[in-house]
This record gives structure tokens, sequence and C-alpha cells, in this order.
């Protein structure tokens, strides 16, 4: 049995065709929203991951071997403004995940952020030491050390920018492409940097670490290091649509409201290496959504 938390994200809804597909394992979805999902292999349990009991009774109700942890705050301005909710799903939430994999024996495999780091320097190993500057990464390395100091039987996976089909929560490929085609202009930072990193790519490394039962520290990362205004560029010369609407501006001007790292990203040599990944370039990755975007699954009413 493999437990996801977080059924709902959009890098759970890549991972558990995956899961299905990959392994013979029964599916337990932990989500606080009704999935619409009906697979003899799946069952899903609706809570609130905040509370406690309710999770306790879910896992050990399942008794996984694995449990994923895909449930975060991701919203960095909304972790700036909101501590209290960064705090509860992005480090208690983990550090419950951690006691109850050890109580039941499973291997608890979380995912983190290149937002653990402050940017100078980037893109950067597991080596590299990490010094969040906003809200949103000072919670996820908490999340990280409370997972590693709550049970020895884990992995940490740390990614960047994910992106991947079209879904119901716009990532920042959909964001582009819906903002350039209705002609809506947007105002896109030419000095962050990192690394679009398609969330199948994740889902895969997500899996091969729980086959071979791997623990430790993984960067998890699509090849190609930009800024994203030039990712902004190339999603509009990809998908034809009008590049006009995109206008470069600095961090300085653009004034987000939670500081952001300038030159993050991860180096993926030991996903690589170890977990023999192939990581979509972001040309291979924009391909995959247009395929996705025309599929004819997807045009049928
Ligand atoms: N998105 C990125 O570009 C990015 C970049 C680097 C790292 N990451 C990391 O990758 C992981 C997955 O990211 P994602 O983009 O797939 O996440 P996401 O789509 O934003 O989903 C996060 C999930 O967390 C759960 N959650 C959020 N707020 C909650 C709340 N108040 N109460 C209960 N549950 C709540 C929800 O799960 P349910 O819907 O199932 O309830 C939600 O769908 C996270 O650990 C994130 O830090 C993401």
């Amino acid at each position: 049995m493999i437990t996801i938390i977080g059924a709902g994200s959009r890098l759970a809804s890549a991972l558990l065709p995956v899961l299905l597909e990959e392994t013979d394992a029964q599916i337990h979805c932990v989500t606080s929203r009704k999935m619409a999902i009906q697979h003899p292999r799946v069952t899903v349990d609706v809570l609130d991951v905040t509370d406690k009991t309710a999770l306790k009774e879910s896992v050990m109700r399942a008794m996984p071997s694995t449990i994923i942890n895909c449930a975060a705050i991701t919203n960095v301005d909304a972790c700036e403004t909101d501590r209290q909710l960064a705090w509860a799903i992005n480090v208690t939430l983990v550090e419950n995940l951690a006691r109850l994999a050890r109580i039941v024996d499973a291997h608890l495999v979380h995912v983190s952020t290149d937002y653990v780091f402050d940017g100078t320097k980037g893109p950067y190993t597991e080596q590299a030491v990490p010094n969040p500057i906003n809200y949103y990464g000072k919670s996820k390395l908490a999340g990280e050390n409370v997972c590693t100091s709550g049970t020895s039987h884990s992995s940490i996976v740390r990614t960047c920018l994910i992106y991947g089909p079209p879904s119901d929560r716009p990532d920042f490929v959909q964001w582009v492409i819906n903002a350039c085609s209705s002609k809506k202009p947007i105002r896109v930072v030419n000095d962050q940097f990192a690394q679009p990193t398609y969330v199948e790519d994740i889902a895969e490394a997500l899996l091969r670490i729980t086959l071979r039962k791997r623990t430790g520290l993984y960067h998890v990362a699509g090849p190609d290091f930009m800024s994203r205004y030039d990712m902004a560029v190339r999603i509009a010369e990809f998908f034809k649509v009008d590049l006009s609407m995109i206008q470069p501006v600095t961090s300085a001007e653009l004034q987000q409201p939670a500081r952001r790292p300038h030159r993050s990203g991860l180096v993926s040599l030991k996903a690589e290496t170890d977990l023999l990944l192939d990581m979509r370039d972001f040309t291979r990755g924009l391909s995959t959504v247009r395929h996705a975007m025309f599929s004819p699954d997807r045009m049928i009413p």
C-alpha cells in the first residue's frame, strides 16, 4: 500500500497514474477535497490533514509501506502573510507523518523545494548549505528537518518550478499561454533564474525512490536554467501566441510581497546517475504539454 498525502496537488495528479501503471500497489489517497477517481486499486480519504487524529486513523487503517507527501502551502506570498497555516502544512504535518511512518514502519518520501536556498549562486547540489530568504523556504527547510529527524527511513526530493499538462489550477506555462492568447499584458521578472521541471519527471523520480527504497536527499530539476522572462518568451514562441504581451521587469520593479531567490535551481546529477532519470528539457516538456492540450480525450466535452 502506498499513501499519497495531498493527493489533489498538481504533483500527485501526475504521480497517481504513474504508480498505477508501474506498480501493483493499492493506492491510498489522502486529500482535503473530493476526487473524481474511481479505480479498483485506489481508495480516497477526504480529511483535514491538520487534524492529527483523523490523519492518524487514516494512515493506521491503510498501513502503508510508503507514504509520499505532496501536500504543501506552495503560494510563496501567501506563506509570508499566513505563517501559521504555512507552518501547519509545511512543517507540523511533516512532523506528524514522520511519526506515523515510524509507527507503521513506512518509508516516508517528502517533497521540498530549491527555495530552501538564497539564490546567490545556484543551481545547487545536495551538498550546498540551505539559507532560505522567505517564509515559504524557511517552512520547507523546517519540514525537511522534521522529516529527517523524525524517521531514519525517509527521502527528500527537492524540485523546482513545476509545470505540466493543463489543469484546473494554471501553472506558469498555462498562465503565460492564457495571458498572451487573450491579449492580457503580463509583467515577468528577468532576474529570477530557475529550471522548469516537467511534473511527470518528478513523479518518475518519486516512483524510483519508492521502488528502490532510497533514503536521503535528491535534487530533481529540468536541465534548462533560465530567467522567468526567457521562459515566458519560449512558451509564447512555442505556442505561437502574442509574445508582445510579455513585459520584462526586475524583481525590484515587480515588488512581490515575499523575497525570491535570484539564481536558484538544482543540480540533478545524483538523481540522473543513481535513479537513471532522464529529465526532459523545456522544449520536450512543452511538446508534451501541447500534446496533452490537444489530445482527443481533452477535446471531447
Ligand atoms: N509548484 C512548484 O512550482 C513547486 C516548486 C518546487 C517545489 N514544489 C514542491 O512540490 C510539492 C508539490 O507541489 P504542487 O505544486 O504539486 O502543490 P499544489 O498543487 O499547490 O498542491 C498542494 C496540496 O497541498 C494540500 N494543501 C494545500 N493547502 C492546504 C490546506 N490549507 N489544508 C490542507 N491541505 C492543503 C492540498 O492537497 P489536497 O488538494 O489533496 O487537499 C493541495 O492540493 C510541494 O511540496 C511543493 O513545496 C513545488
